[in-house]
């Protein structure tokens, strides 16, 4: 997804910074990228590139140096594609301002064509466009603030947007309508950007614009304003993590080492909520659920975070015997839910600023629905809109392909299991001592997957696989399927094993790549059978079992869990998939960490 950032001073160079900050954006996934900077009158000068940000850095020559005015962006093509034209800064007719956009202009053709009969001339086939020609429209070169005023009742959509002017070079004027966009206070210097991470370096101190607000940031001021133009103040808070915690300590991906991670941070999201064989409710927000009398749970999420919410709905049905839907968000606030009383709405989100979750949230709660969200990104957007919130404390995960954000969301959902079933009478205080386990657990499993290396090497000459399981390992089976077709960019279905006989069973022939997943020790003997199928039409199976499985197995390539009761194993399951993903796409040698046309936060529906 785009990221923005923008650097004002008093006096000073904004282009390294600018550069710099653009590279720490880079994990939010990008297509184009580009600069503009404003001197002391003049016009702006702007480059701008399409592809990795190195392509940029060979152009940057052409930008005059000890300006302390910019803005810069990473682009993630939404309207028109990725080109050097379509990269974000544009700029209005005479190149006077210059601006910076994430997330879409709804309104965007009548604007342009608004603008064309007025006499504007348009170079790209973004919708970006039009905000520096409707501030030109509106006297920005003459009132940065001003025309961003006017123009703001103007647009309709999504979105967050900087500005500048040749003009006026001590101002950034930034809006936030739904994009995030976070100020860094430093000393005769402020920054703007999509997130804290691009001026850690810089600055600890930080605010977070809300919706609808309006900032004028100059270097030594940030004064902040509705749309309306009725000041309003941002508490200023401290950033707490360390950027070192996202770069990628000595690994040669991302990827690989928030994989490898995961048993650190499912201690991280244990603690204070699991102590000994109970789980602290307050921790989980459970008296709060009491309150609203919840008696059915909708799940929202997407992609990955939705895999999790089935794990979740398995787990919480199993256990505590409540009923829980799971919707794609993308469908779910399009489908006109029926949201009958008592039942809570649960979002599920790493990055806290997916645009269709968001926009379920905002529709239960205009249905009158509580709202209770698993969230990673702290101080996101979804953690503020929702009316209660749980971290699921993954720290940033820098990968598009999520690893980390997963495991502890399926965490943070077998102890909001565990603490609904023994509210409801049936507690499991042998499942809630054993969670303290799993981190242990999960170190062993990783020393045990040495051979996963080579069995990928197998995988990655070919151009489509299945993925079967039943229950648990179904839904397990789902996220296998999903991490391999995003980063190896190989063809994957996942089936319910019992499924396959009813049509997919067809496709399958000599060599045809299976992967089973059977932890699900009282479906294990089903789906050996649903294994002995495919295996006598010749498919090539790996399987991931449950060690304590006294079956042979009929396979080619089989990894052996040591795994607890099936009811945790899930978390421990998913790291072989992930990691059977992971070096599939290495021997494909394919961008682990960026993949194409994916981004990481996918702030635009
Ligand atoms: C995961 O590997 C994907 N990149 C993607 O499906 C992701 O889980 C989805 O876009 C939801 O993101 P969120 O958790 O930040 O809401």
């Amino acid at each position: 997804m785009c990221g923005i950032v923008g650097f004002v001073g008093r006096q000073g160079d904004a282009l390294p910074f600018l550069f710099d900050g653009l590279k720490r954006l880079e994990y939010r996934g990008y297509d184009s990228a580009g600069i503009a900077l404003a001197g002391q009158g003049g016009t702006v000068s702007v480059a701008k590139a399409q592809g990795k940000l190195a392509v940029l850095e060979g152009r940057l020559g052409t930008l005059p140096r000890a300006v302390p005015l910019g803005i810069g962006h990473t682009r993630w093509a939404t309207h028109g594609r990725p080109t050097d034209v379509n990269a974000h800064p544009h700029t209005d007719c005479h190149g006077q301002i210059a601006t910076v956009h994430n997330g879409i202009i709804e309104n965007f053709q009548e604007l342009r064509a608004e603008l064309v009969a007025q006499g504007h001339r348009f170079v790209s086939e973004t919708d970006s466009e039009v905000i520096p020609h409707l501030l030109e429209a509106y006297g920005g070169d003459r009132d940065l603030l001003g025309a961003v005023r006017e123009a703001e009742r103007r647009l309709r959509g999504a979105y967050a947007f900087l500005a500048i002017a040749a003009s006026q070079p001590d101002r950034i004027v930034a809006v936030r309508r739904s994009s995030p966009l976070v100020i860094g206070l430093g000393d005769g210097v402020n920054y703007v950007a999509s997130d804290v991470g691009a001026f850690l370096p810089q600055t600890r101190r930080a605010l977070v614009l809300e919706n609808g607000d309006v900032a004028l940031v100059t270097p030594e001021t940030v004064e902040i304003q509705t749309s309306e133009g009725t000041a309003v103040h941002r508490a200023p808070f401290t950033v707490d993590w360390d950027m070192r915690q996202a770069e990628r300590g000595g690994y040669p991906h991302f990827m690989l080492k928030e994989i490898m991670e995961q048993p650190q941070v499912w201690s991280d999201c244990l603690l204070g909520r699991v102590r000994g064989d109970h789980i602290e409710a307050g921790e989980l927000g459970l008296p709060w659920v009491q309150r609203k009398d919840v008696r059915r749970l909708q799940i929202v999420a997407a992609g990955t975070a939705y895999h999790a919410g089935l794990i979740g709905k398995a787990l919480i049905e199993r256990l505590a015997r409540i009923p829980v839907d799971v919707a794609v968000a993308s469908e779910f606030r399009y489908q006109h839910p029926v949201l009958e009383p008592g039942t809570l709405v649960v979002a599920i989100s790493q990055s806290g600023e997916t645009a269709d979750t968001l926009a379920s949230v905002s529709l239960a709660r205009h249905l009158g629905a509580p709202t209770y969200a698993i969230v990673n990104a702290v101080g996101s957007t979804l953690a503020r809109e929702s009316d209660y919130v749980v971290y699921t404390h993954a720290g940033p995960e820098i990968a598009v392909a999520s690893t980390k954000a997963y495991t502890t969301q399926i965490l943070v959902l077998t102890m909001l299991a565990l603490e609904l079933a023994a509210e409801r009478g049936r507690p499991r205080a042998d499942l809630v001592r054993a969670l303290w386990s799993l981190p242990a657990l999960g170190e062993q499993v990783i020393a045990s997957l040495a051979s996963i290396v080579e069995m990928a090497r197998r995988l990655a000459g070919e151009r489509d696989v299945f993925y079967i399981g039943r229950g648990l390992d179904y839904a397990l089976a789902m996220e296998g399927q999903l991490k391999i077709k995003e980063i190896a960019y190989i063809h994957a279905e996942a089936y319910p094993a019992g499924e396959l006989k009813h049509g997919t069973l067809a496709l399958i022939e000599e060599g045809t790549p299976v992967v089973a997943v059977v932890t699900d020790r009282a479906m294990a003997e089903k789906t050996l059978s649903n294994i002995l199928e495919v295996k006598a039409r010749g498919a090539e199976v790996w399987a991931v079992v449950d060690g304590a499985l006294p079956h042979d197995w009929p396979v080619d390539h089989l990894i052996r869990l040591d795994l607890p009761d099936p009811l945790l194993s899930p978390v421990l399951t998913a790291i072989p998939l992930q990691l059977l993903a992971y070096w599939t796409a290495v021997h494909r040698g394919q961008d682990v960490d960026q993949p194409r046309n994916l981004a990481k936060s996918v702030t635009v529906e």
